[in-house]
């Protein structure tokens, strides 16, 4: 079978890589992929939001089914586009993707279900908002309702940063219309981490937990990045919060989609703060994370166009998700200058000597191919992930690996990992 891939991340590298392994797959093409995708797969250069072009391209290379990895194409309405014209598609409808695509709708739909989340005011007039914030204890945290490329959310520490937000989002429009209407709430205090599921619209498997690192310097230092490294699994879920998660976020989340009326399929991802009151959601995506991919799926032993296609079939029943019993650290190798400005097109030195070892898999996401060198053209430039028998050895396999690979003003946080150590007992860790 013929697989298109959608998207140019690290995220959509590794899963044309994980894909690959299918038995299954005869050929994967990706839209518009990177230089990594381009070693795997044959990139075609129509961008991942161009839907018309996508599935006139589906329809020329007889692609049998159709992986998409970013939010904006699932908002817009790419997979019923695809059913409609007939073409096999993995992921949720534009109405189930809301859950993503609207806060508001989120929120308002776990207050339907019960489902566990940050207590919250809608509003749709920066004046009511502002009025509503006088009263507000700090810190509170400020969201603009629609995709907002993961710049959305202002957690505000005080009164002013508060007032500035509102102003920013509603009446300086920096998001365009995904700021007509916000959500102010309650700022929630934990550890984060990252649950994903593979949902049919009825069953569901839950993946391996992970974590991500999403502020750009060590310590949770700086500001928000997409993602600074992940690992997997995360020690912080035992089995006991594990079921809870299952229990009080994912099943009532696929229950309630589906009683609704938009059955969710896909990759439900729900992102957890673990409180001391037990877990909250602060966001549903609805597409894999980026860089908890690059953490997961290494580990997973399945098949994944396997699992992706009993999805999209209705046929997830029964399924059982097998897992490498190692951990994987992902760390990212960023530009420097990103989250802000950076340069781009510098050389990039070191990844197949990083490959040398069997436990290493470095995954490129702002990457392009010029005139046979390999140069940066992102802000997230690589993921390097790293297998090992516990998260210690994980960390030093990684991390020996990132000191091989070189590209001029090359950043990276130096803790991934670190945090899980602080959940497990000394004598199991190794
Ligand atoms: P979101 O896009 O809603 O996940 O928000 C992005 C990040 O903002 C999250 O990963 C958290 O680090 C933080 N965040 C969002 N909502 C809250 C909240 N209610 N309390 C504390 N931190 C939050
Ligand atoms: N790693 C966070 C995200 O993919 O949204």
């Amino acid at each position: 079978m013929n697989i298109l891939v959608i998207g140019s991340g690290g995220r959509e590298h590794a899963l044309a890589w994980k894909l690959k392994q299918s038995v299954q797959v005869e050929k994967i093409y990706c839209a518009p992929g990177n230089g990594g995708t381009a070693a795997i797969a044959e990139n075609v250069d129509i961008g991942a939001d161009d839907i018309e072009a996508l599935i006139a391209f589906a329809r020329e290379k007889d692609i049998g089914f159709t992986v998409v990895g970013p939010e904006a194409p699932l908002v817009a309405g790419i997979v019923d586009s695809f059913e409609e014209a007939g073409l096999a598609i993995f992921g949720p409808t534009a109405a189930a993707a809301q859950l993503e695509g609207s806060k508001i709708f989120a929120k308002e739909f776990m207050h339907r279900f019960n489902i566990p989340t940050a207590a919250f005011r809608v509003f749709d007039d920066a004046g009511l908002a502002q009025s509503y914030l006088q009263s507000c204890e700090m810190p509170v945290v400020i969201k603009a309702d629609g995709l907002a490329a993961g710049k959305g959310v202002y957690i505000c520490k005080n009164a002013d940063e508060a007032s500035k937000a509102v102003d920013q989002i509603m009446n300086d429009k920096i998001f365009k219309e995904a700021g007509n209407q916000i959500v102010i709430e309650e700022c929630l205090d934990g550890e984060e981490v990252s649950i994903l599921a593979i949902s049919d619209g009825e069953d569901f498997v839950i993946l391996d937990t992970s974590q991500d690192h999403k502020r750009i310097f060590d310590d949770d230092m700086g500001p928000n990045t997409g993602g600074m490294g992940a690992y997997s699994p995360a020690p912080l879920v035992d089995d006991e919060l594990f079921k809870k998660i299952e229990h009080q976020v994912i099943e009532p989340t696929i229950r309630g989609m589906r009683t609704e009326g938009d059955p969710f399929k896909g990759i439900l991802y729900a992102g957890l703060m673990i409180t001391k009151d037990g877990p909250r959601v602060l966001e549903y995506n609805v597409r894999f994370g980026d860089p908890e991919a690059q953490a997961v799926l290494p580990r997973l032993k399945n098949d994944l166009l396997e699992l992706m296609y009993a999805s999209y079939e209705g046929r997830l029943n029964n399924t059982a998700l097998v897992w490498d019993k190692r951990a994987c650290v992902c760390v990212v190798l960023s530009s420097g200058g990103y989250p802000g400005d950076y340069e781009k097109g510098f050389a990039i030195t070191g990844i197949e000597k990083a490959e040398e070892s069997q436990d290493i898999i470095v995954f490129q996401a702002g990457t392009k191919r010029d005139n046979n060198q390999l140069v940066t053209s992102g802000g997230r430039v690589l993921g390097v992930s790293g297998l090992g028998d516990g998260i210690e050895l994980a960390i030093q396999t990684t991390y020996k690996a990132v000191d091989k690979i070189d590209f001029e003003r090359s950043f990276f946080r130096r803790d991934i990992g670190a945090k899980a150590l602080g959940h497990i007992e000394p004598a199991r860790r190794g």
